[in-house]
């Protein structure tokens, strides 16, 4: 039997399983593995009242995924980025990104941001925009979900799409948002190169999950976009625990996985993921100190985004269930009882109409079968 998704959890119920194509799952073995119940919340300064809306960004949970961990022997954590105010990660570069801007002045009371994104930093930097009385303009892709544009809209975002295209094409998002913010003489935050973004994890983010792991970490594992959240927080993370394996979480049609492996960016093939893979290194990716990558297809992004939602009441978009599916592998091979961290980057709700609506995925073929942990963790 493998931990379906249909299996009923029961905190005393401890089965072996040895799983038919070669996985060891020993359930009774990770009996040993600290659990919620019997282990208090880590007390983070997140009970204080916030300063404005600014002020709720950071300082998100620490979630032990217990089926998981139970099931693997090892501690799968991840980092509840999706509780930010924004819904995402990206409130904190956006965060960041802002006052970088105000404390050099070239943002003014009532200017105008601009950014090119696959939709997150988008909405941080709108959420954030009305707080603090700027206009937000932001140019995205035109394949992005239906619901990262309308909570845009509803930011009262000024959102301009153009082609999804190459970035060799000067009409690509990145370029496009550039010569709008000269046009329009506003403040390109380019979340890509800004070195604000990295920033904001090398201070925040790192010290909040290091803290949280009271000083208990053996690898940190995602994925990259821009490479702000990686870089920032395995340059902080290495800071503290010098043996600590990071490894890049990566989907078909990026070029980083292959970086990593050869020092080439080379890809094939594409992927449902949003937000994540690249064919360039960038400035916020070069901070990253990686050890290693693993490649996560389609499929098991989907499959292990069902297996999150039916056992643990995880509702995460694409990226953090690839970040899941590559953490598990990791903790995998790391001994019993070591511990992996990785980041939930947005929540399911932005993907509804896609990663979990049942005819989008069948038009993909990619309805989840429900497959066992064991299965879902084989091969590539
Ligand atoms: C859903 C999602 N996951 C992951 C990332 C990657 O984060 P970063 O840009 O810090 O690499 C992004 C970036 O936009 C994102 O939107």
């Amino acid at each position: 039997m493998g931990l379906g998704v249909s299996a009923r959890y029961n905190p005393d119920f401890v089965p072996n399983i040895q799983s038919a194509d070669g996985l060891s799952l020993c359930l009774r073995a990770c009996a040993a593995t600290p659990r919620a119940p019997n282990h208090p919340s880590v007390m983070m300064d997140g009970g204080e009242i916030r300063e404005g809306i600014i002020g709720a960004v950071g300082n998100t949970p620490m979630i032990r995924l217990n089926r998981l961990s139970e099931a693997l022997g090892r501690e799968v954590l991840c980092k509840a980025e999706h509780l930010n105010p924004g819904g995402s990660v990206k409130d904190r570069a956006a965060k960041f990104m802002i006052e970088a801007a105000e404390k050099t002045g070239a943002l003014k009371p009532g200017g105008t941001i601009v950014e090119g994104t696959a939709g997150n930093t988008g909405i941080g930097l709108a959420m954030l925009a009305l707080a603090r009385g700027y206009r937000a303009v932001i140019v995205m892709p035109d394949n992005q979900s239906p619901e990262k544009y309308a909570a845009l809209r509803a930011l009262r975002a000024d959102v301009r799409t153009v082609k999804a295209t190459k970035f060799a094409d000067p009409n690509h998002f990145y370029h496009t948002a550039k010569r709008l913010a000269q046009a329009l003489e506003g403040v390109w935050t380019d979340q890509f190169e800004n070195p604000a973004n990295a920033q904001a994890h090398y201070e925040t983010t790192g010290p909040e999950i290091w803290r949280q792991v009271e000083g208990r970490i053996d690898a940190f594992v995602m994925s990259s976009g821009t490479g702000g959240t990686l870089g920032g927080i395995s340059s902080f993370l290495k800071t503290k625990a010098s043996g600590l394996q990071v490894v890049l979480a990566d989907p078909p049609g990026s070029g980083l996985f292959s970086y990593i492996k050869t020092g080439e960016i080379k890809t094939e093939g594409n992927s449902i993921t949003e937000g994540i893979g690249i064919m360039r290194v960038t400035q916020n990716f070069s901070r990253a100190k990686v050890d290693d990558a693993i490649r996560v297809v389609d499929q098991n992004v989907v499959e292990m985004a069902h297996w999150l939602l039916q056992n643990e009441g995880l509702f995460g978009g694409s990226s953090s269930s690839l970040n899941v599916w590559a953490a598990a592998r990791v903790a995998r091979d790391l001994p019993r009882g070591a511990r992996v961290v990785t980041v939930v980057c947005d929540g399911g709700q932005r993907y509804q109409s896609r990663l979990y609506d049942e005819s989008w995925l069948s038009e993909k073929s990619l309805t989840p079968t429900g497959r066992g942990l064991d299965s879902l963790l084989m091969g590539e």
